[in-house]
């Protein structure tokens, strides 16, 4: 009896497995997701750079296995990062500064910039809560972002919905209806809103990887697969920053891994790259860069020194559905600027890394910041690399138990 009372427990802490019906809210938000016509010229979705079938992320195997950064509607502009995973990572809550830990956390973005602020007073009104309001502001940016969808202003965006949507609009927001007038700002807040809820529904969050399966006694792990899961949790350390069941806790760190110089934004003209080839990805401190004094002595801090601090560090991202792919040969690519092209590598990259830059085999991006007790000479023998490797691949979902 006390046995099954603790199983029983145990399964309340556990996100359900499997997917629900979508609610009015998140079928709309599905539908803005994978719509090709909101962009400028037509043709690109949020689904161009993140694809279920990869675990939301780019589905372009040979990008992937080269620059990692997509193009944007216009083709031959390009961004300067990876498109991380649009699923898993919405718990991320508001940008905010620990005093405790004396470190930022939360946002949306490899950086944080998306923090929560620009929807959560709606959020708050229709839902009572800030949950999920980093990623509804994050989902204002691509339709503007003239290195991805390119549409010239809110109204387009707005008109377009309209016209396509009427009907979903007035089942998911029945009390608010579209305004490409005087209303456009909380219109093009509300269009937002029905992604982010999409992007936090179960259809895209299913948790039905084969270690959810296992939790539940559902599925057997290999002798591999448990020995990749006793090192996850204890002598590789990578529960420190990736805990179950997101696998991150939306920190922000510099592991010092080395630039992609396939990336093509090195080779975009000076008026998007300023820089050229000399440019480095500041990430977090790159954002608080953009921030005013006044945020800064508002958490007691100097804004030059908690910038410095900051630079290179990027947002702890999720590890589910890692290694899911169409098919073995299609290449999957990993870290902020996909540097890496397998799990493998890496892996190798946590273990060895101090040896690595000894070596000169590799050149971190950013050489300051970079995190010296958590990684970088873990002691793992091959066969325990192997057996990592084994454990991050029971995290792809749609494991049939
Ligand atoms: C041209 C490719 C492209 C398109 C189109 C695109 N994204 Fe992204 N997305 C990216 C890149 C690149 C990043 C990371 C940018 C950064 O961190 O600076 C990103 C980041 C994100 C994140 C943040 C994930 C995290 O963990 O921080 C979410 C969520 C997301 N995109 C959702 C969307 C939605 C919703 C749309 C459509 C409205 C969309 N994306 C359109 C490339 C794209
Ligand atoms: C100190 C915190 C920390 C620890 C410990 C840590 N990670 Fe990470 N992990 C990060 C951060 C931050 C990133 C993104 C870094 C970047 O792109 O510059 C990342 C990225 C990754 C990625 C790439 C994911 C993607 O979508 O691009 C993988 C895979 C990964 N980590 C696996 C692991 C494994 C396996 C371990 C244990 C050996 C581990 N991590 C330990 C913080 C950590």
């Amino acid at each position: 009896m006390k046995k099954m009372l603790v199983g029983f427990c145990l399964l309340l802490s556990m996100p359900t497995i499997g997917t629900a019906a979508l609610s009015p809210v998140e079928e709309l938000g599905k539908k803005l997701f994978f719509d090709a016509k909101l962009s400028t010229p037509g043709g690109q979705s949020c689904a161009a750079c993140h694809a279920p079938e990869v675990g939301w992320t780019g589905p372009s195997s040979s990008i992937n296995a080269a620059g990692a950064v997509y193009p944007g509607a216009v083709h031959t502009k390009f961004g300067n990062r990876k498109p991380p995973s649009a699923a898993y990572g919405g718990g991320s809550p508001p940008f905010h500064y620990d005093s405790g830990s004396r470190s930022f956390s939360g946002g949306m973005f490899w950086d944080g910039r998306a923090t929560g602020e620009g929807t959560q007073m709606l959020m708050l009104a229709l839902f009572g809560t800030v949950d999920g309001a980093p990623l509804a502001d994050q989902a204002m940016g691509p339709f503007l972002n003239t290195l991805e969808q390119h549409n010239p202003n809110m109204k387009k965006v707005c008109l377009d919905v309209r016209k396509g949507y009427a009907p979903q609009w007035n089942a998911a927001f029945p009390t608010m209806p579209i305004d490409c007038g005087d209303g456009l700002g909380t219109t093009y807040q509300l269009i937002a809103v029905a992604i982010a809820a999409y992007e936090k529904s179960s259809e895209v969050n299913p948790y039905t990887s084969k270690y959810d399966y296992y939790l539940r006694n559902q599925a057997q792990l290999t002798a591999a697969e448990t020995r990749g899961l006793q090192l996850f949790e204890g002598k590789a350390k990578c529960s420190a920053c990736h805990p179950a069941p997101a696998f991150t806790d939306f920190t922000y760190d510099n592991l010092g891994l080395p630039k992609n110089p396939q990336n093509p934004f090195y080779g975009m003209p000076p008026s998007i790259n300023p820089q050229r080839d000399a440019w480095v990805d500041p990430g977090l401190g790159g954002y608080l860069q953009t921030l005013p004094e006044s945020y800064f002595t508002g958490l007691q801090l100097e804004k030059a020194a908690t910038v410095a601090a900051n630079l290179g560090k990027h947002k702890v991202p999720t590890l589910r559905n890692l290694d899911l792919r169409p098919s073995p040969s299609f290449t999957k690519t990993y870290g902020h600027n996909g540097t890496f092209k397998s799990l493998e590598q890496i892996v190798t990259f946590y273990n060895q890394r101090n040896a690595m830059i000894a070596q000169g085999q590799i050149v971190p991006e950013v050489p300051a910041n970079i995190n010296e007790t958590e990684l970088g000479n873990l002691g793992l023998t091959a066969q325990e690399e192997a057996d990592l490797v084994a454990f991050l691949r029971t995290l792809n979902d749609g494991y049939k138990p």
